[in-house]
């Protein structure tokens, strides 16, 4: 069979498997959703997110991209954002990065990559936030895959610009924000060793939009 019509096929079989263990799978999972978890990771297709985190259908709201970045500008991650710490009330959102990205290699290397110039630039400036650090790493195996988790952590620290992140920081004291990368290797999740609350503290005087004083 056409391994396109085989995805209906596949489709079904998911469908009888579920019910053969719930006959009411379905029509609790469409009654809500109650995510605990917002993951923001890679559009790769070897890092699907329930997948590598365990968890079922309704326990985690997705967001994917080229290099898992959160660009201002970008409409779609707002919208997604305010989402799910406004309406789903989530308390946990989760940057996922993984070694081996294709995005950061291309951003390591000056290249003219036609519509995705402007998508990288936000991973060149992660490079050159933290230049000096990465020059000076000689493996450029270490070199790339220390990329891989600065740009988790900055992209921690554009969550943590957000109105709406700010709001719900001075109301709830959540969403608490954390740093991921997968390793395609061996298919392990690790935290980062990073304290993720001295560096907001650290850039506090500029990005802290001063909501508790509305
Ligand atoms: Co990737």
């Amino acid at each position: 069979m056409d391994s396109y019509l085989q995805i209906f096929e596949n489709n079904k079989a998911w469908v009888k498997s579920k019910l053969a263990l719930d006959e009411h799978f379905f029509e609790k999972l469409s009654r809500e959703q109650k995510p605990h978890y917002l993951y923001i990771g890679c559009s790769d297709s070897r890092v699907p997110a329930n997948v590598i985190m365990g968890l079922d259908e309704g326990e985690v709201f997705v967001h994917r991209n080229i290099a898992n970045l959160v660009v201002a500008t970008d409409t779609n991650i707002n919208a997604v954002i305010q989402y799910a710490v406004e309406f789903l009330e989530i308390q946990h959102i989760i940057v996922c990065g993984h070694y081996d990205c294709g995005g950061v290699k291309a951003a390591l290397h000056p290249t003219d990559m036609g519509q995705l110039n402007s998508w990288l630039q936000t991973l060149r400036d992660v490079y050159r936030i933290h230049q000096k650090e990465l020059d000076e790493m000689t493996d450029p195996h270490h070199k790339f895959d220390r990329l891989v988790e600065l740009n988790v952590i900055e992209q921690c620290v554009n969550i943590a610009k957000i109105d709406h992140v700010q709001r719900r920081w001075y109301q709830t004291g959540f969403p608490k924000i954390h740093a991921w990368v997968y390793d395609l290797q061996n298919g392990l999740l690790k935290e980062l060793d990073v304290n993720l609350g001295d560096y907001f503290s650290g850039i506090r005087s500029i990005y802290d939009l001063r909501i508790a004083e509305d």
